[in-house]
């Protein structure tokens, strides 16, 4: 899994790893990311990230050159298609902000307005996404998690078979004019932009690469249709599942603290921003790694 060279010689953390109270997510307590991880410390954190799906790595100060050297023990690094929102010098970074400078946006405002997976739209949708506190609001800002692995487990068993070999399609710009209307963040995209986020085809239940769970894999930020079903039937049946994998028994609200690092997998949950009044400023910087064509 480690795409860096083999790091073994660097001393070991005491890294204390506390899963959360609901439905997944852990603490990693006793972790610097500023600081070399050995071999041994990385595969501890891989297994509780497979495990809990979301890590929340409390106090962390890091650069973005850390956070970019982390995220790439992982994998490959994704660049986001809106190059205006990277941050200067790292475009591995997306800047996720609704501050304004001299009037312009300096990120993207609006990220994670829907719950989705990151970048499900592409033939690679995203392994793991990280996100490190910048400047948080003093009230709100807040992201959500739902955990799709029991969202899948718990559908009725005639929904299950109904849903087995079906496909869906996934399309950045299913809901981009409705964003642009409502939100300073989203430029009319370039016909370069556009063939560079052509939609793709996924199953809506996915099994995990790595620890061969099924979870469901359709969200309502990009998913549009259902292969093979009438328009209406196909339609019915996405709000339906949308609307069974959010219930509150599988939701992790993330309430973030200064210095705070959270690393989710998007191949086990989605997740949403749940929003900052206007009049409040908040910044994040979110890498995201390629992961796996879903199968
Ligand atoms: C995102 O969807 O990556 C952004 C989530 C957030 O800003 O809380």
């Amino acid at each position: 899994m480690s795409a860096n060279p083999i790091l073994t010689d660097y001393p070991s953390q005491s890294i204390d790893i506390r899963p959360l109270s609901g439905p997944l997510g852990a603490e990693v307590l006793g972790l610097d990311l500023s600081r070399p991880l050995n071999d041994e410390d990385f595969r501890r954190i891989h297994r509780a990230h497979l495990d809990h799906h979301v890590l929340v790595f409390r106090d962390q100060r890091i650069t973005p050159q850390q956070q970019i050297d982390f995220s790439r023990r992982f994998g490959q690094l994704q660049i986001h298609v809106l190059r205006n929102f990277q941050l200067a010098g790292h475009p591995e970074v997306l800047v996720v902000s609704n501050i304004k400078e001299n009037g312009q946006p300096i990120g993207l405002g609006d990220a994670g307005a829907f719950w989705h997976s990151d970048l499900s739209y592409k033939d690679r949708p995203s392994l793991g996404s990280l996100l490190h506190a910048q400047e948080l609001p003093p009230q709100g800002g807040d992201t959500l998690f739902s955990n799709q692995h029991a969202a899948y487990e718990d559908l009725p068993a005639a929904l299950k078979r109904a849903l087995d070999g079906k496909r869906a399609e996934h399309n950045y710009l299913a809901k981009y004019e409705e964003l642009r209307a409502r939100s300073p963040w989203r430029p009319p995209l370039t016909a370069k932009q556009i063939e560079e986020v052509k939609p793709a085809v996924h199953p809506v239940v996915r099994t995990h690469p790595e620890t061969g769970r099924k979870a469901l894999f359709v969200n309502e930020h990009f998913t549009t249709r259902i292969l093979g079903l009438p328009e209406d039937e196909s339609r019915s049946l996405l709000d339906e599942l949308f609307a069974l994998s959010v219930r509150p028994e599988y939701l992790y609200t993330h309430y973030w603290q200064p210095g705070d690092m959270v690393f989710w997998d998007n191949r086990s949950v989605m997740h949403l921003a749940a929003g900052t009044p206007d009049f409040l400023r908040r910044k994040l910087y979110r890498t995201t790694i390629e992961g796996d064509i879903p199968s």
